[in-house]
């Protein structure tokens, strides 16, 4: 009951008036026409999960700023692919924990055949060869500066950093690897990278080049799981593309793709749709979205308080990310959505 009688105040114009009756909710009033309508859906084809590798065996160890993420011992990141290909999901991709005493400041774990990434492909592939795997081509889990380059005087060395990264692209790629994911942004990676890995006879391992990876403060979670909060020196604003610019962005994805890049991702995710759009339009390239760490950890704390609805929050994220053109996304959240979605 309405206790105000409306008056001339709502004005005369009916709302058949002003909408010519068009009548937008005529298709939203049922779950059928809703379906019909739906214009982007999202499916298990869509998830490449990222996982991360410890030391040891039979291990999983919780990460305190990600609720419901671990660290695990190749073991158990083997039997979590099995789990991952049961459920549909294509690729995964390993981002390892290194000690502390294995780090310097080139990063030189990343040349070792039998470094904890390289092993894990190896038991992966092995196991589950029906997995896509992705490997992190870059130096910020070996470094003991957390930079994901070599710091010389206080400078993060552009071009010996992409020669250090090339070989160790060629080693993940002989244990194994499907794609190989630079995310360091140093100029000219994509360009050495592929070269390095043709003349070592893997023209068929693709590259995934985080082509736009921006200056942000949504890694942090990620920076305690594989232990470089406490060690990253300075900031990465002189790698990592100012959260301001969006025509750079589209000049770095470029780039990329005139040296040969096969895929390109976006990261973070959600407060950069906007590029992920412009990126899709401008090039038609495979392209995706790295819902990331800090993006993760803010649905999942907002739920524990009972702020939000978890599980539709992290529905409609991922659900953004194909409204604004992304093919796939890397998020944490992969084996839950493919639960929900088979289910
Ligand atoms: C660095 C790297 C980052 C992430 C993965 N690899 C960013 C950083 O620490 O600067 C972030 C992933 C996430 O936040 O989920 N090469």
């Amino acid at each position: 009951m309405n206790r105000f009688a409306p008056t001339k105040a709502a004005g005369t114009r009916t709302v058949d008036d002003v909408t010519g009756s068009r009548r937008l909710r005529r298709m939203r009033k049922a779950a059928w026409s809703r379906r019909l309508v739906q214009e982007n859906h999202l499916t298990v084809d869509d998830l490449i999960w990222p996982i991360f590798l410890v030391e040891g065996e039979n291990v999983q160890e919780p990460i305190a700023a990600m609720p419901g993420v671990f660290r695990l011992s190749v073991d158990v990141a083997v039997r979590e692919a099995e789990r991952a290909a049961r459920l549909g999901i294509p690729a995964i991709a390993t981002f390892p924990k290194v000690d502390v005493s294995l780090r310097d400041t080139a990063g030189s774990l990343i040349l070792d055949p039998d470094n904890l990434t390289n092993r894990a492909t190896r038991a992966i592939k092995e196991a589950v060869p029906e997995i896509g795997v992705i490997t992190d081509a870059a130096l910020d889990p070996f470094t003991s500066h957390g930079h994901d380059g070599v710091l010389r005087d206080g400078i993060i060395v552009n071009d010996e950093t992409v020669e250090q990264i090339a070989a160790g692209a060629v080693l993940q790629a002989a244990a194994g690897a499907d794609i190989i994911a630079p995310s360091d942004m140093m100029d000219g990676r994509i360009g050495v990278i592929r070269s390095a890995l043709d003349e070592n006879g893997f023209q068929d391992v693709a590259i995934m080049s985080y082509a736009t990876k921006f200056d942000s403060a949504f890694y942090g979670p990620y920076r305690d799981a594989i232990g470089t909060a406490g060690l990253l020196q300075g900031d990465k604003k002189t790698y990592y593309i100012n959260a301001a610019n969006s025509a750079e962005a589209l000049r770095e994805t470029e780039q990329d793709i005139l040296e040969g890049t096969d895929m390109v991702m976006v990261k973070p995710g959600l407060p950069y749709l906007d590029i992920i759009r412009q990126i899709k339009d401008s090039f038609a390239l495979p392209t995706f979205a790295y819902q990331v760490s800090g993006e993760y950890s803010m649905i999942k704390a907002a739920a524990a308080n009972g702020w939000i609805d978890g599980d539709r929050a992290m529905m409609e994220s991922l659900l953004a990310f194909k409204r604004a053109g992304a093919d796939g996304i890397l998020t944490y959240f992969a084996p839950t959505v493919a639960e929900m979605l088979k289910g």
